[in-house]
């Protein structure tokens, strides 16, 4: 199938989970993961409506966005504090802010370009050693540092689930901590995962291999 028939499909999945779940259709955004794919790909996707892209490296994100500045573009990946810079006034969006010092780093940065950039704050929501991500106990002062910063306005969590568990104990428990901060969007659900994620609050699903195929290995 084609970028576009799978499109299609995965707008059909979220429309019946909405539907299924008693749930607004306008409050489910959906960011289509472009790591990876090539301009042309991502043509295909936005010829089919699609206006929203995440990304994962800085540079890609940098020079995909200036070569198609008309769709909304999203830092979903890991950031080093000194890809910072790069990111700012790239991306509508930062997902993965996850401790204090990138945060000041961002915020400088958008001081620098005269803009508010709109943050997440990323969640290491199962605590594993190898990922990203504040931990569940970080999050509160961290959103705390986060609002107190100009530059930055910070609108809700993201995290990514361990591979191979049962997501939505997870899904859940973001979805508590977002609700208690008082924060609106949640950021959670891939290809593998988007309709439990839709069905637990998720505002905004993050889909690559079901819209694009697997992913053509890095270079
Ligand atoms: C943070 C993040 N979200 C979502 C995705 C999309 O995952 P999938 O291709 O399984 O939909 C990726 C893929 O790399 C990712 O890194």
């Amino acid at each position: 199938m084609g970028i576009a028939e799978n499109l299609a499909r995965v707008r059909e999945r979220i429309d019946a989970v909405c539907s299924r779940a008693a749930r607004n259709r306008d409050t489910v955004r959906l960011v289509a993961v472009s790591k990876g794919q090539s301009i042309e790909a991502i043509l295909v996707a936005f010829a089919a409506g699609q206006t929203v892209f995440g990304e994962n490296y800085a540079q890609e994100l940098h020079e995909k966005a200036d070569a198609l500045p008309e769709a909304e573009w999203h830092f979903i990946g890991t950031l080093q504090t000194n890809k910072a810079r790069i990111v700012v006034g790239h991306a509508a969006l930062v997902h993965t802010c996850d401790r204090v010092a990138l945060a000041k780093e961002l915020s400088k940065r958008a001081e620098a370009k005269n803009l508010i950039q709109r943050v997440l704050l990323e969640v290491n929501i199962a605590r594993e050693p190898q990922k990203g991500g504040a931990l569940p106990e970080e999050v509160d002062a961290l959103c705390a540092a986060v609002r107190e910063m100009e530059w930055l306005r910070c609108e809700g969590l993201m995290c990514i689930p361990p591979p191979g568990q049962d997501p939505r104990p997870h899904f859940r428990a973001l979805r508590d901590m977002r609700d208690r901060l008082g924060l609106r969007e949640l950021s959670m659900g891939m290809s593998a995962d988007f309709e439990v994620a839709v069905e637990e609050g998720s505002t905004i699903v993050r889909v690559g291999t079901a819209i694009f195929g697997e992913r053509p290995p890095r270079k």
